[in-house]
């Protein structure tokens, strides 16, 4: 049976009167514990949870962000801070201190962790590269890992232990990294189990992009990414689950549905989980009028979830970040990196492709979120115990 909730249905259910919750005019915080519309609220009670890409600086000076983290999320995701670069920019010089605000911050609100990451190649810090290819000594992988996980492993139950390692172009369709350059293929299950050993109860993820569009480059990225995980399962290396970034962008052609949900499945059947990791949709015409362009990034990111959220195996979905105010992605530069909202004047140079806009107004993405993670789920797996222990509280 199907379970059908729009958002008007979804409203009345939570008495509130969808006239009321008019896009920008809901009194969030006014509204009773019960009747609060949060996204997280909606996840838990459909069996998933929701949670957005943060930085603990942006949680502690700005009151909206702090509100709608406490409001929306289950889960947070360090942005920045626990990648390599960040914890050890210099061999030895060990920086924790945002992180371990971030995982008090996380403790007094009963947040959790997702552990990204611990081995990208984007974000190995100049040194670590140079003194791998240099000694080709994986102990110095090996003590990143065992530095971080111990530090966090009481902290953090979940971890991107390895992010983007697939190129479809790539030998074996993996990413020419330093990684691999230096250990090949084998990096990815040594790593693996290095975590678990060194971490034994935590889940162990990898985490890529480019797998959502009908497209031969994509589909090639797809193949190649089931061939390593069947690869990683047939070794018996130790892989709880997988993360799909969904960074999605308009303009990158069609979303099929056959396609996706046989993808989907494919990694279900390996018995791994699957989480949505770093959702947002990136623009591409930024001169339409903001109610066009907020309709297109909903559709698309509709198109995606109400195929990926009928999968079963799929435990959650991250956002990466919650408004538009704090995006990694601005106009003008392809990799995302670099550019902040703070440093843009004209806010409709802002990519719209988060769940609120830069005032923290809901957007419709923000509805579409919540109509996806309510629907299309079977209800004998809806958590009837955890959405009623939320109206009670
Ligand atoms: C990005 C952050 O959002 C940026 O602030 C940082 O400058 C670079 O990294 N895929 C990932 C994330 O796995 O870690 C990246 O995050 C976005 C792409």
């Amino acid at each position: 049976m199907q379970h059908q909730l729009t958002r008007r249905s979804f409203l009345a259910g939570l008495g509130i009167a969808p006239a009321a919750a008019a896009v920008g005019h809901i009194d969030w915080l006014s509204q009773q514990p019960s009747h609060r519309v949060s996204l997280t609220g909606t996840a838990e009670i459909f069996g998933r949870f929701f949670g957005a890409a943060v930085q603990i600086n942006q949680i502690q000076s700005d009151e909206k962000l702090h509100e709608a983290v406490l409001r929306d999320c289950t889960y947070l995701t360090p942005e920045i801070h626990l990648k390599w670069d960040a914890v050890e920019p210099r061999q030895g010089a060990y920086s924790f201190s945002y992180m371990d605000r971030l995982v008090s911050f996380a403790s007094s609100h009963k947040f959790k962790i997702r552990g990204h990451t611990l081995l990208w190649d984007e974000s190995t810090p100049r040194w670590a590269k140079e003194r791998l290819v240099e000694t080709q000594d994986w102990r110095l992988v090996r003590k990143h890992i065992s530095k971080v996980m111990s530090r966090y492993g009481h902290a953090i139950e979940e971890w991107d232990v390895i992010n983007e390692p697939i190129d479809a172009n790539g030998k074996d369709g993996l990413r020419e990294n330093v990684f691999l350059r230096t250990f090949g293929p084998a990096y990815v299950a040594n790593a693996l189990r290095d975590a678990r050993s060194i971490a034994p109860q935590a889940k162990l993820f990898i985490n890529d992009y480019g797998f959502e569009y009908d497209n031969p480059f994509e589909e090639r990225r797809r193949q190649s990414f089931l061939k390593l995980l069947r690869r990683i399962v047939s070794e018996c290396a130790p892989l709880d689950g997988v993360g799909l970034q969904a960074h999605l962008g308009l303009g990158r052609g069609k979303i099929e549905p056959s396609v996706l949900h046989s993808f989907l499945q494919k990694i279900a059947d390996l018995g791994l989980e699957i989480v949505i990791t770093e959702l947002d949709v990136k623009e591409t015409d930024f001169s339409a009028p903001v109610e066009e362009r907020d309709q297109w990034v909903a559709d698309e990111a509709r198109g995606f979830l109400d195929i990926a959220l009928e999968q079963s195996a799929m435990k959650g979905v991250v956002a990466w970040g919650l408004s538009d105010r704090h995006s990694w992605l601005s106009p003008g530069n392809s990799t995302g990196a670099g550019t902040t909202s703070a440093t843009i004047r004209d806010k409709s140079m802002l990519n719209r492709g988060l769940p609120y806009d830069a005032d923290f107004r809901p957007k419709l993405l923000y509805w579409t979120l919540h109509d996806a993670l309510a629907r299309r789920r079977s209800l004998s797996g809806i958590n009837l115990n955890r959405g009623a222990r939320r109206s009670a509280a």
